[in-house]
């Protein structure tokens, strides 16, 4: 009797595997885990999006964000806050903090971001793009070459017809490319480079740091040219347009050969009066962002000939005139980086001035 009952146990078991198995095959597995997600395992993608939602969601209280590559304490990833806010969720404001205007910072555009996060999220496996060559052995995407000639043409802001483009990591590593590709090669006479001041710190810090027999920076064209020195000497001229610190729209004073820095030539910043037709004219993604933003401040006062000293006093920190080869009455504010940098830059100058105003009473 036992063996009769051991031998239909085992056919039923043989039965309900067969079963079960042809259901799954038929895809009613499927059908089942779709009605259960719960106990679906996430796909690549799901996974990667729950991730970048759960760091999203940390509070930091408005004044900083947590990101998946950031500070992980206790395995999960923590506030980073912004300047003059501290603690764990950046609640806690410094209340004798100094404002840093000396540079602007393109977290302002975070809102904005976040505003079109559907729009704007993007997810990249990590087998994207390995080779070192496109598929049509170009080095350089033609796709993206092409939306940047398209960008331009609607923009208006430049002529790229018959014109080579080259890439590069933002606009600095190609100012110096093309003081090395427009130099001369003989090391006996090298290149004079020169710029309007005040001027990009940047044109003389890049050339002071690579140090080359090929080229050297000479200072401002202004002097240069009524020094009348141009005769027979090698000269490349940078034009700033427009102008960093100052906005002006700037055009070659000398007329040989010209780099023309075109990096805030965007109509969120200056109106653009037509398409800049030169031999070698360079833009960066970093400011078509519209983080261009600074304001040029002059002491007016005959005392406060270190306008920059005058507003670091008021803990405010500016870069000043000299930076830009420029006199140092003159400062620059960069205004533009996050909603509280700039709630905080406005309460320093109205403690400022209202300092002022309570000396000017009791004299
Ligand atoms: C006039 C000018 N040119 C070039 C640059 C460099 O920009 P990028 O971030 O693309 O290197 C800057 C940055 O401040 C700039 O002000």
């Amino acid at each position: 009797m036992k063996k009769y009952c051991y031998g239909t146990c085992f056919l039923i078991s043989i039965a309900i595997n067969i079963l079960f198995s042809i259901y799954l095959h038929l895809g009613g597995g499927d059908r089942w885990v779709d009605k259960n997600p719960e106990i679906r395992p996430l796909t690549w993608t799901e996974k990667a999006a729950e991730e970048a939602e759960a760091v999203a969601a940390i509070s930091c209280s408005g004044h900083g964000l947590a990101f998946l590559d950031g500070r992980i304490s206790d395995g999960q990833p923590v506030c980073e806050c912004y300047d003059c806010y501290g603690g764990t969720d950046c609640s806690e404001l410094s209340p004798g903090c100094t404002v840093d205007a000396d540079s602007g910072d393109p977290i302002f555009l975070e809102p904005f971001w976040m505003q079109n996060a559907v729009a704007s999220a993007v997810v990249i496996s990590g087998w994207h793009r390995m080779s070192y060559r496109y598929a049509d052995y170009t080095l350089m995407s033609t796709e993206l070459e092409t939306y940047i000639r398209k960008l331009h043409s609607i923009v208006g802001n430049a002529v790229t017809e018959g014109r080579y483009m080259v890439f590069g990591v933002g606009s600095s590593q190609l100012l110096s490319a093309a003081v090395y590709a427009l130099s001369s090669e003989n090391s006996s006479s090298p290149s004079n480079l020169l710029a309007s001041i005040p001027f990009y710190p940047m044109y003389k810090a890049q050339t002071v740091l690579f140090n080359s027999e090929n080229f050297q920076f000479e200072g401002d064209t202004n002097s240069w040219q009524s020094n009348n020195r141009t005769n027979n000497t090698d000269v490349i001229e940078f034009i700033t347009s427009p102008n960093n610190p100052d906005g002006e729209l700037k055009k070659s004073v000398l007329g040989g050969k010209t780099i023309y820095d075109h990096a805030y030539f965007w109509p969120h910043f200056t109106p653009i009066p037509g398409p800049s037709d030169n031999d070698l004219m360079i833009f960066t993604l970093s400011k078509l962002t519209g983080h261009a933003a600074y304001v040029w401040v002059k002491c007016e006062r005959e005392e406060d000939d270190d306008c920059g000293a005058v507003l670091e006093a008021g803990k405010i920190i500016s870069r000043s005139g000299s930076v830009f080869s420029s006199k140092d009455r003159y400062t620059r504010l960069s205004l533009i980086k996050s909603q509280d940098d700039f709630e905080l830059l406005l309460k320093r100058l109205t403690e400022l001035v209202s300092l002022e105003n309570n000396s000017i009473e009791t004299m």
